[in-house]
């Protein structure tokens, strides 16, 4: 049994990342700004007040570990604000960044301590970060955000390797949650289990990479 700690875990993937943890016995700490109904009939342990763009948020989730080891750390959390070149709203753009970008390294930073060789980092960003696959333009302030994301994912790889921590880029698909309007082309199910996956099979060897959930590498 690891322990996992999942962002974002109220609804949508990482709900469904906390549902299948626990599912597999594994021991689960499911951080939530607060939790949803859903989430609470899962039985996970729920940490509650953890806004990744927030210091205050995370020394909560600091606070409910309570030291405890942390094994893998899931930095799900994300919001989508959908721009033009029009309609591109910087506030708006600010805000994907600092939740985003900046939200998966400030948790990353605050559980460090508790993390140590053997442990794993997975970052959910989405394919729509990567530059090489960017064939369709649009969503200035969600593409630049996840595409920091990705930096943010390689930058931890090449910091943590000599901790013998592992850390991915990982792109669930087009999945049908409340960030897409409930649009996609899988279920969160499947997504969460082709994230789980994924990270059940990230190593040292392979760490600093990026990946789809249905298995295929992604270009930065
Ligand atoms: N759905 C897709 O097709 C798709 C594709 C590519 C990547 N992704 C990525 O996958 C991740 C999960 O997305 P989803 O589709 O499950 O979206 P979702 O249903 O909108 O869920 C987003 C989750 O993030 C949480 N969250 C938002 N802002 C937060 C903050 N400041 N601090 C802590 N938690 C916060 C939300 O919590 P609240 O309940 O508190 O708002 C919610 O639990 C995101 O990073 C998203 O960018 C999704």
């Amino acid at each position: 049994m690891a322990r996992y700690v999942v962002t974002g875990a109220s609804r949508g993937i990482g709900l469904e990342l906390a549902r299948q943890l626990g599912a597999r016995g594994e021991d689960i700490i499911a951080a939530v700004r607060s939790p949803s109904q859903a989430l609470l009939e899962t039985g996970c342990e729920v940490a509650e007040g953890v806004d990744v763009s927030d210091d205050s948020g995370v020394q909560r989730l600091l606070d409910a570990l309570k030291g405890r080891r942390v094994d893998v750390l899931i930095n799900n959390a994300g919001i989508l604000i959908s721009d033009t070149l029009e309609s591109v709203n910087f506030d708006d753009a600010m805000r994907q960044y600092a939740v985003n970008a900046l939200g998966p390294v400030r948790v990353t930073r605050a559980l460090l301590g508790q993390m140590g060789e053997g442990g794993k980092i997975g970052i959910v960003t989405s394919r729509v970060g990567s530059i090489g696959d960017n064939a369709s333009g649009g969503n200035y302030g969600y593409r630049m955000s996840k595409a920091a994301a990705n930096m943010a994912a390689v930058n931890l790889s090449i910091e943590l390797k000599g901790r013998g921590i592992a850390v991915a880029a990982l792109h669930p698909g087009y999945v049908r949650t409340e960030m897409t309007g409930g649009h996609g082309s899988i279920s969160a199910e499947a997504a969460a289990r082709g994230l789980l996956l994924r990270l059940d099979e990230l190593t040292m060897e392979t760490t600093g990479t990026f990946w789809h959930a249905d298995g295929q590498q992604l270009p930065w």
